[in-house]
Order: structure tokens, then sequence, then C-alpha cells
């Protein structure tokens, strides 16, 4: 039984590396890839995410533009970590897929109305813009999300767009206290896991071991993606953040956390899309987000290597 899942990304190199897992396993369904703004705006993202498609081989997949721009904020983009493509790195051609005429909102909620109820996952890999659309405009279909696996967030290892705010949040916290507050299932995947998956250059020879359009163009993505945080970090290779969330789908045992109540800084400028993370259960709020803190670095990247070895 496969599991139906929808993307809601911004690529972002690490969000290809995420689809292209998605797109390599057939433990997964992907009933379709949604765009939103974030590293790079929209007419970015969504160009960027059929080249993907077009590069795993899947132009038959389907992409839908999403929201160009946060709920109540002004659009904040990561250029300087993503260039100014937001795919930098290698040189894809240009798509000949379509891209869908379908608004990305329009798309879940007729997704979610059309399909089993609980049987459509969630993914977000960026700003949580069109998923809190969704919830605005049909919260009569919160009981049909099976889950929203997230990629956002950090709180013992603090921020990376602010000292308190991972940039997925930043963006927009509005959108992301939406998600937080809505009673679907959510699972966060924050930087204090992201950050102990490291792309080491050891991890980037195997990449490089597969003589494939897919590994060539992961190992220059990867290159590019890095370089922010090896000098910012001082590390050797950088924090891989997005394909932890479908890894989680594939292979949850590799993960560690607790349910326990997330509330999003939405007013504060200091503390602005910080993730308050209550770990110890200090407070009586609701425990509303699995968060995610350990995982099997290892064996997450034998799976992320493995599988899009499997890709042309
Ligand atoms: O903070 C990391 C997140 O922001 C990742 O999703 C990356 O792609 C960027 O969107
Ligand atoms: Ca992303």
């Amino acid at each position: 039984m496969t599991r139906k899942i929808i993307i809601d990304t911004d690529p972002g190199q690490d969000d290809a590396l995420a689809i292209l897992l998605a797109f390599a396993s057939p433990e997964l369904d992907v009933l379709g890839i949604t765009a939103v703004a974030g590293n790079v705006p929209l007419a970015l993202t969504e160009l960027n995410a059929r080249k993907i498609c077009e590069l795993a081989g899947r132009a038959d997949s389907k992409v839908f533009a999403g929201a160009d721009r946060p709920l109540m904020r002004l659009l904040v983009t990561a250029e300087h970590v993503h260039g100014k493509t937001g795919l930098d790195g290698p040189d894809l051609p240009e798509p000949s897929m379509p891209l869908q005429k379908q608004h990305a909102v329009d798309f879940i909620i007729e997704t979610l109305r059309r399909e089993e109820a609980g049987s459509v996952t969630l993914c977000a890999l960026g700003p949580l813009t069109n998923i809190a659309q969704v919830l605005i405009r049909a919260p009569e279909l919160v009981p049909r999300i099976r889950e929203i696996v997230l990629m956002g967030g950090g709180f013992f290892e603090g921020g990376n767009i602010t000292p308190t705010a991972e940039f997925n949040i930043y963006v927009d916290p509005h959108a992301a206290q939406l998600v937080m507050q809505s009673g679907a299932p959510v699972t966060i995947l924050p930087l204090d896991v992201t950050h102990k998956v490291l792309t080491t250059a050891r991890r980037l020879d195997r990449f490089r071991a597969m003589g494939t359009k897919s590994g060539d163009a992961s190992v220059a993505l990867l290159e590019f993606f890095e370089r922010f945080d090896e000098e910012k970090y001082g590390s050797d290779g950088g924090p891989l953040h997005d394909p932890n969330v479908i890894a989680y789908l594939l292979r949850p045992e590799l993960y560690g956390g607790r349910l326990c109540n997330v509330t999003i800084e939405t007013s504060n400028e200091l503390t602005l899309g910080m993730t308050v993370a209550d770990w110890w259960g200090v407070t009586h709020r609701p425990k509303n987000a699995f968060y995610i803190r350990d995982v099997d670095d290892e064996a997450f990247f034998d799976l992320l290597i493995e599988r899009i070895g499997r890709l042309p």
C-alpha cells in the first residue's frame, strides 16, 4: 500500500534532494508538487520544481504554483544561500513539462476532498503559506489530513535566519501558528535534527560514484548549498534539511522525538518566528506536535544515497 503525499516546497537545493528521494521511493505516491515563495520568489520555485521533476524522469508529475508571499508579512528570500536562481549548482535544462493552471491551494483542497479521508500526508519543505491557506479556506478538511510533516523551526539549536528563528517559520510565522493550532497531526523536523545530518566530503563522494545524471546533479546541488553553512559553522559539509521529511516517512525508526507543545512567536520583533518547544512539559499547553531531535545520520545517508542511486 503506497502512502499518498503532496510535497509543498520552495526549491532550494535541499528541497530538490527531498523531491528526488520521494520519486525514487516506490512506497510513496506523489499526488502533486505545490510551489510556494520562500528561498526565492514563486516564479522561480515553481520553475525549479519542474526542473527537478524532469531531472528525476518524472515529467508526468503535476506542479502547481501557490502563494507568492506570506499571509501577512512581506516576502523574505534566501538567495545568499541558494543562489539567484534558487537552484544554483547544476545547469539544469529549461523544463518542457507545463505548470498546472490550477492554484496550488485549490489542488490541495480538491485532493483532500477526493482522496479517502486520512489518506493524504502533506509534506511541507518551505514556508507554510499554502498549507495555512488550505486551513483558512477549508477548516472542515483538517480531519481528512493524515499528517502534516514539516521541516521547520529549531529550539535547542536556535535559529538560522535570526538567532531564534529558522527560515521557513520566520518567513511566514502566522501561517506556522495556524498549522500548529489546526488540530491536524503535525510532525516537525527542526534544525535540532537537521543539523545532525551533514553533507561531508565522504558522503558527497558516494553521490559522485553513482555516475548518473541525478547523482552528478546532487553533487553540484550539495556542493553549492553547503558552502554557506560550512563557512558559518566551520564544519565538514552543511546540514541537509528537507530530505529528512521524506526519510521520516520512509523510515520513522531512524528518528527520535516526543509529543510536546510548540507555539510560534508571531508578534515580538526580536524573536519573531521562534518555535517555542515545551520539551519538558512545564506548561499545560496542548501537546500539538511530534518534535524530532534525534536521527541515525549514517542510516539517513545510506537511505538517501541508495534511493537516489536508483534514478536516471
Ligand atoms: O531553514 C532551512 C529551510 O529553509 C529549508 O527548507 C531550506 O530549503 C529553506 O527553505
Ligand atoms: Ca525548503
